[in-house]
């Protein structure tokens, strides 16, 4: 991907493909563009308003008709305590649509994803790659591969 356009119609594309009740985990370093690829997707579904960085807030919630879209990112992420106390758990439900930045922060508190994109910096761009950990997330990963070859 050459440039921050290219991240945001991947985001776009990815919208296009999830369903209620996945989880999403997003990896990659900082600036790899984890926030910008939720943007593009947030915007394909919809949503006109700003798309902040979840870094302090540790999650944004974004409301649809059908479903809540949850936009985490755990980079600040330290006690476990607050996890159970905010109800995150809870957030993660056949109504919702959670996309996680920084999973690895959580560890074993989050449950296991349907669907992981990793985004990793290459010279003055990204490349992405999309790995299933679920059936649904196959399927997900199946429709995306034939929506960007048809
Ligand atoms: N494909 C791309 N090529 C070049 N620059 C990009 C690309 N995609 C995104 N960027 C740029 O990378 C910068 C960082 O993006 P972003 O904030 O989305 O990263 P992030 O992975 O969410 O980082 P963090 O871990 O700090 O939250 C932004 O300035 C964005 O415009
Ligand atoms: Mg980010």
């Amino acid at each position: 991907m050459a440039d921050e356009a290219a991240t945001l119609a991947l985001g776009a594309r990815l919208a296009t493909v999830l369903r209620p009740g996945m989880a999403v985990w997003l990896s990659g370093d900082l600036g790899a563009g984890k926030t910008t690829l939720t943007r593009g997707l947030l915007r394909a579904l919809g949503h006109g308003g700003r798309v902040k960085s979840p870094t302090y807030t540790l999650v944004e919630i974004y409301p649809f008709s059908s479903f809540n879209l949850y936009h985490f990112d755990l980079y600040r992420f330290a006690d476990p305590v607050e996890w159970e106390e905010a109800g995150f758990r809870e957030y993660f439900n056949p109504e919702s649509i959670c996309l996680v930045e920084w999973p690895e922060r959580a560890g074993a508190l989050l449950p296991r994803p349907d669907l992981e994109v990793r985004l990793d910096i290459e010279g003055d761009g990204r490349v992405a790659r999309l790995r299933a950990g679920t059936e649904e997330g196959r399927r997900c990963v199946e429709n995306f591969l034939q929506s960007v070859s048809g």
